[in-house]
């Protein structure tokens, strides 16, 4: 099979196609606020960039095989494929619950992925990059990782977790052979893995040197049959990489796969990027495949100060978050209160905080305002009137810049100065409303008035526009409510004037409850 593009040609990336992709969730436990904080940002970043004009794939999914999934369906009594059925459900119901615009949803269960996995798989073979040896080590199962000797402290891994000792046959990737290669590929593309700090890390792991890893398990039978060998399983994370390129098809379909490949962007927990950044890449370039364009790290959620977990019972749930707060709150929420990259805190004290402020009072009050005063006094028909006055000017004149702005945060991934960005136009929209009054106007000046309103309009406009992926219900309502046209709600048509189609119709409440402020 020959591929379009050898690895190391990311330059092939063109604007108007993007793959952004989801880790896939382990369907050991139901989803918490954690997997939601991951398919809430790239779904934002997915929705842009389809607001920008570009043919967006988004991929998330489930990972299903691995010992930890079967030791989990064993203890709920059940067989793994009826576990994985019925946990798989409940992340694909995150879709909807959090209003996700995936292009496609994997399982690693499905038989499109081990038929690409063992292509994959068998490439690594023909160019002589496995081997079969023995493994000795220690197993962190709740990580599915190896450790080395030295990595363990008083009989756990580096994350906490117990670890088991493992002797058995297996299958080795010569990762050896890819140390050099990695670092001048990372040398050569300095944005590959963002944000830089992670990057740095990154590059002391290689540099410290890399030993060929274990990627078959023999005594586990919860996994992808190697290839030509009934008695192992693929190690759960080879399989688990592998969904990037079954998603396009891979081996077969190459159109796809030469389209969107090198525009991907895998977003992940800081916790998993040396499986991304390090072995992905090696695999491929072994596998003479292209890499993907950048692998950005996030930083972890803690819940009031402390680590999420079962055992101290503090797992947030977004299904009841979701009840409570709505959609659009908690997906402000997780993006505006936590710079993107960083670890952050959740507590629903500071949700409602942002909710009772950047939402409730400024955006809503903004739109309320504004639109309840044309349906009293105009019943809906907005009088537009431009105007030439330097004051009006300088507001609109803050339109052109933000969306740059926007658009250079979201490709950045700093999704909280995006939203940071935004809300100053809000408070600069309310401060524009504070100083031109126009319940005065109404009675002094109709024709300023006419003006004022004008200005507010376009604002509004604009604003509904650059909200759209982040908060997309209320965006489109305030977009409904202004009467825009839903083919008028790209970037392309923000230089355009406002143009209503029509009468104004009722606006719909955007922020029904404002919850008080529990201290
Ligand atoms: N199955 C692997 C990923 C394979 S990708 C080829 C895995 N799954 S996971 O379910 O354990 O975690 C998936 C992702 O959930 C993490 O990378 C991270 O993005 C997110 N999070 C899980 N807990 C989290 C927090 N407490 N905070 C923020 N994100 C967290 O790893």
């Amino acid at each position: 099979m020959v591929f379009l593009r050898s690895w190391g040609d990311t330059e092939a990336m063109t604007r108007d196609s993007f793959y952004i992709t989801t880790p896939i969730y382990y369907v050991n436990a139901r989803p918490h606020i954690g997997s939601a904080y991951t398919s809430i940002a790239v779904d934002v970043v997915a929705r842009f960039m389809r607001q920008e004009g570009a043919d967006v794939r988004f991929l998330t999914g489930t990972d299903e095989h691995g010992q930890k999934v079967a030791q989990s369906a064993e203890q709920a009594g059940k067989t793994a494929q009826a576990f994985c059925d019925e946990i798989s459900v409940h992340f694909r119901d995150l879709i909807p619950l959090l209003n996700l615009t995936p292009t496609d949803f994997i399982r690693t269960t499905e038989a499109r992925h081990k038929k690409a996995a063992q292509a994959f798989w068998s490439r690594l073979v023909t160019r002589g990059q496995i081997y079969l040896g023995s493994y000795a080590g220690w197993y962190d199962v709740r990580d599915e990782t190896f450790y080395r000797e030295e990595e363990i402290v008083d009989g756990k891994s580096p994350s906490g977790h117990p670890v088991e000792w493992i002797q058995e046959p297996s299958y080795f990737f010569k990762l050896s052979d890819w140390q050099q290669p990695l670092l001048r590929f990372y040398e050569e593309h300095p944005d590959f893995i963002a944000p830089s700090y992670r990057r740095n890390e990154i590059l002391r792991f290689v540099e410290g040197g890399l030993k060929d890893l274990s990627i078959s398990r023999s005594r586990l039978t919860w996994g992808i049959p190697v290839p030509g060998d009934t008695q192992h399983v693929m190690y759960v994370w080879i399989d688990a990489l592998t969904n990037y390129l079954t998603s396009l098809g891979f081996p077969e379909k190459q159109e796809d796969f030469a389209r969107f490949w090198p525009s991907c962007v895998h977003v992940v927990g800081k916790e998993i990027i040396r499986f991304h950044a390090v072995y992905w890449p090696a695999l491929l370039m072994a596998a003479n495949l292209p890499l993907p364009r950048q692998i950005f790290a996030h930083g972890w959620l803690t819940v009031e100060g402390q680590k999420m977990s079962k055992s101290l019972g503090n797992v947030v749930d977004p299904t009841s978050l979701v009840k409570t707060y709505g959609v659009d709150a908690v997906r402000y929420f997780l993006l505006r209160e936590i710079p993107f990259g960083e670890d952050g805190d959740f507590s629903e004290r500071a949700l409602r905080r942002r909710l009772n402020t950047d939402l409730a009072n400024d955006l809503g009050n903004l739109v309320q305002r504004v639109l309840s005063f044309i349906h009293k006094h105009f019943e809906g028909r907005p009088p537009l009137r431009q105007s030439s006055l330097a004051e009006d000017q300088e507001f609109l004149f803050l339109f052109p810049s933000l969306l740059l702005r926007v658009q250079n945060h979201v490709h950045r991934f700093a999704l909280h100065r995006a939203l940071e960005g935004i809300n100053e136009a809000v408070v600069a929209a309310n401060r524009y409303v504070d100083q031109q009054k126009p319940w005065v106007l109404v009675k002094t000046n109709p024709e300023r008035l006419k003006e004022v309103l004008t200005v507010l309009l376009e604002g509004l406009f604009r604003i509904g526009l650059l909200l759209r992926a982040f908060i997309p219900s209320t965006a489109e309502k305030i977009l409904d409510a202004l009467a825009v046209a839903p083919e008028a709600r790209t970037f392309a048509q923000s230089a355009a004037p406002y143009q209503p189609v029509g009468v104004l119709p009722p606006l719909e409440i955007l922020f029904p409850k404002v919850l008080e402020d529990a201290g």
